[in-house]
């Protein structure tokens, strides 16, 4: 298993991301309301940069109770991360495809060290 040195786990605020290489394998580590996520940053539409686009609060669609929208509302609770190069969804929370909750980003292990942050593949 090898390891990359992220950075200095104080130096990491919410809403910071890095982008890292090991080997073959370019990652996206995101901090997000105090959870720390790591996923492959190769797009599963063409390849692009996932992890280096827009942040951003999911849209919703809110509905009344007999199923007339009310509109579409950022969420409070739940944050995506955006492709660049052509605007595929990701969930923060879990690297699923937004469209489709069958596509999924590899996830990885990110470790903390004493002070320090380090993913490994
Ligand atoms: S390569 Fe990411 S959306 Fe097309």
């Amino acid at each position: 298993m090898a390891e990359q040195f992220v950075c200095k786990a104080a130096e990491f605020k919410d809403g910071d991301r890095r982008i890292v290489r090991i080997g073959k394998h370019e990652i996206g580590i995101f901090k997000h309301k105090g959870d720390i996520l790591a996923y492959s940053n190769y797009c599963l539409h063409q390849g692009g940069p996932a992890c280096e686009g827009l942040t951003i609060a999911r849209v919703e669609e809110h509905l009344n109770a007999d199923k007339t929208s009310k509109g579409l509302f950022f969420s409070e609770k739940d944050m995506n991360f955006v492709c660049p190069w052509h605007g595929m969804e990701y969930d923060m929370m879990t690297g699923e495809c937004i469209s489709d909750r069958k596509l999924k980003l590899k996830q990885y292990k990110v470790i903390t060290k004493g002070e320090d942050l380090y993913v490994s593949v």
